[in-house]
Formats: structure tokens, sequence, C-alpha cells
């Protein structure tokens, strides 16, 4: 890989121009939109006549005259395409975390004389932790965990599991799950799935209700850009409508929220997900920062975002200094999603160095070093420089000083 070939890369990126969209500072090479995206220059635009107009002029009467109370289906409606979802399947609510609680309990009651709960060991925290406290809440009779390695799923699963929970993208390692296959071998044991997209929707091109998944989640502050705790989305095919009821009873999911009644009634349809109120300000600014995919080819987003990673790479492999880092990631490009993790005994330390030498990635506990490509914003010569720079923090050692080992709070 040589700058000839890095320059012509990008003089055919035909995605070019969708960087225009976003506010990205100067100075700056962004490898980590897979944990916050870029701010789109239509978000505070948005938020400016939401805050000042809607909610500083019209005041309680946005609710109705600005559609506030219908922004969850709205924005959800929005999402859809990009997970290949037809209309009225998918909500923008709540957390992944909360969301999870929801779809495994109403899953679990689903498939009633089946008690098991299927996961992956080193599935995202939050996936884990939600699950336990599940099962404590449950107890075991009517609800059993079990945390197996990927390549162990297949040999477990039984005709007594009722869920399968996954994340499609490993959030440490990038490496990605044949959605399509597994959920056929999950529903060839009579039992369901629910994916967690956290680290593909946005990204990559999917296909929910062809693939018959049962349901998903996923976030609104990664690839999808809606800002830091942005609403996450739910999707809950449409073939489970009638008998699907999750725990987490709330006014908004009620049929007649403004009826008052005492009495629960569920919304139909995918509304009766909703819980609380909504957040309307992070709805908005997820609704306009979603107008970045309008008439997008979603595949060239995959090809893009492999075409970074691959690049990456190889130019990687013509650095002597980077001889140290380990690729954990799948060597092959179709097998991950839009990011490559390396562990490396210095990994915090080199990715703080790296950020002040103007790169920013991520540290993964507890040696990765997590490289995202956004294809909406990353350039090819981006590229080049991130990793001149990589290999220049590691040369000139400026990553042991004793500024770079402290931790932070958030890493
Ligand atoms: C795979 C995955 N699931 C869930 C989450 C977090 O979910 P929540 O929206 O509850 O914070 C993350 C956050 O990085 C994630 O990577």
């Amino acid at each position: 890989m040589d700058t000839q070939k890095i320059i012509k890369l990008d003089a055919n990126d035909k995605l070019a121009a969708r960087r225009g969209l976003f506010n990205l500072p100067e100075g700056i090479i962004y490898l980590n939109g897979n944990s916050l995206g870029p701010l789109p220059f239509s978000v505070p635009q948005h938020l400016e006549t939401v805050t000042n107009r809607e909610w500083g002029e019209d005041l309680i009467s946005s609710w109705n005259r600005h559609g506030w109370i219908d922004l969850p289906q709205r924005v959800g409606e929005k999402i859809a395409p990009l997970l290949g979802a037809e209309g009225g399947q998918v909500i923008c609510c709540d957390s992944i975390s909360l969301n999870l609680f929801k779809l495994l309990a109403g899953s679990l009651q689903l498939r009633p004389g089946r008690t098991r709960l299927l996961t992956q060991s080193d599935n995202f925290p939050t996936d884990l932790y939600v699950a336990q406290g599940l099962q404590q809440l449950l107890g075991d009779s009517r609800c059993q965990l079990e945390s197996v390695e990927a390549d162990q799923l297949a040999a477990v699963l039984s005709d007594d599991v009722a869920v399968m929970l996954l994340s499609h993208v490993n959030f440490r390692d990038g490496a990605m799950h044949d959605m399509a296959a597994l959920t056929r071998m999950v529903h060839q044991r009579g039992a369901l799935v629910i994916w967690d997209l956290a680290h593909s929707a946005g990204v990559m091109p999917l296909q929910l209700d062809a693939w018959n998944v049962d349901f998903a989640v996923g976030c609104g502050y990664k690839f999808l850009n809606g800002g830091p705790g942005a609403p996450a989305f739910a999707y809950v095919n449409r073939r489970h409508h009638e008998k699907f009821t999750q725990p987490l009873w709330g006014w908004m999911g009620h049929k007649a929220p403004f009826e008052f009644g005492n009495d629960f009634i569920a919304a139909e349809g995918v509304n009766q997900f909703l819980t609380g109120t909504p957040s309307i300000l992070s709805l908005a600014a997820l609704d306009a920062a979603l107008d970045c995919f309008v008439e997008l080819e979603l595949n060239q987003l995959r090809e893009k975002s492999l075409a970074l990673g691959e690049c990456f790479l190889e130019l990687m492999e013509q650095q002597p200094a980077l001889a140290e880092f380990v690729l954990v990631s799948p060597k092959e490009a179709s097998r991950r999603g839009s990011q490559l993790s390396f562990a490396h005994p210095q990994a915090y330390a080199i990715c703080r160095a790296w950020a002040d030498a103007g790169v920013i990635a991520d540290f993964r506990s507890p040696d990765l070093l997590r490289i995202g490509f956004s294809p909406l914003i990353v350039r090819f010569a981006e590229i080049e420089q991130a990793v001149l720079a990589l290999a220049e923090v590691v040369r000139n050692g400026t990553f042991r000083e004793a500024r770079y080992q402290q931790r932070l709070k958030v890493t």
C-alpha cells in the first residue's frame, strides 16, 4: 500500500461527500465512531428548533403540535430500513440494557416450559448482567442462564432452550456472527433469538425480516451518531406482536394513556414496548442524525468500512515499530464488523498518547487497542496518517510517561 494507492481510494470513495454532513474538529482523526459517533451538523440546528421554538414557545402543546408523543415510533421508522425491517416493528426508547430486560423476560414467557437462556461468555457485560439479574429475580425454576464460548453455541443448543441472546459483532475483537444461519439454527430447536446490534446497525446492511429474526436491540450513540446517551431501539418481529408482552408496564405502553385508567391494557404492536415518558431532546437529536443515512446504499457502508480496515492492516505491516501489536480480530475481513482490535501490554498508555498525537481510538480492558471505522467520515489518507502517528508514538516512547499510565474513569 503506497500513498498513490491511498489517493486513488479516496478519489473513488462514493461516500466521500457524506463527511461534509459532520462537524469534525480540525487536526483530529476520529477512529472511535463505534463508541460515540461524531456530531452531524443537522443535530444542533434541529435541537435549536426543538428547544427554543417548540419547548420555549409552544410549551406543552408541542406534544401534539410538533408530534413529540409519536417520536419513539417515528424515529423507529427511520431506523427500520437500516435493519431490513418493514414498518411497525421498531421503536426507539430507553437503553439497550432496559430493552434487553423487556425482551428477555417477554421471550421466556413466549416459551413456557423452557427455562434455559443461552448466551456467549464474552458478550457485552451489560447483556450478561441483565440476564443474570433476570435469573436472580425469576429463580432457576424459570430462568437458567448459561454462557458458553462462541464455538460451543451449536453444541449446547437443545430443545429446552427458550431464548438465545447474542451480539452480532463482538465488542472486544469485532468478530461477527452469521446472523441468518444462527437464527435458523435456533428456530430449528424451537427457541427464540435476540440480537444485540450495537456494533452493526448503521455500518452494514442487515435483513432482520428476511432472516426471520425474533427480536433485536441496538444503540443510537455509536454508528447512528445520535449523541451521548442517545436512546436505544428495539425490534419486535410482527409475528410476535399478538402474544409478546414485556414486564415493564408503564403508561406510555398503555393502549390509552390519557384515559388514566387504573388497570394496564397494553398498546398494540411494538407500541407496548414503551414504559415511561420519552426523552424528547435525545430523540430529537437522533432523529436529525439519522438524516445522514438518507438515500444511502448500505452496501457502500460495508464495502468502505472493510476497505478502511484492510488499508489499516496493510499499512501497519509496513511499520516494524508496530510488530508487537497482536491482531485479535478475525483476519478475514468478511468475518468482522467495522473495527480492528490489537492486544498490546501497553495498549492503554499508547491509546492516550496516540490521542494526544491527534488520533482518537479506544482501549478495552485488559490490553486491547480498539480502532473503529466509521465509513461516513473516515478518509483513507487519515488511515495512513494514523498508522504513521501510531508508529511514532511507539518509537518515541512518550506513552511511557506517568500521565499516560493513569487510568481515567472512562476508558
Ligand atoms: C454490544 C453492546 N451492548 C450494549 C451496550 C450498552 O448498552 P446501553 O445502551 O444499555 O448502555 C454496548 C455499549 O458499548 C455494547 O457495545
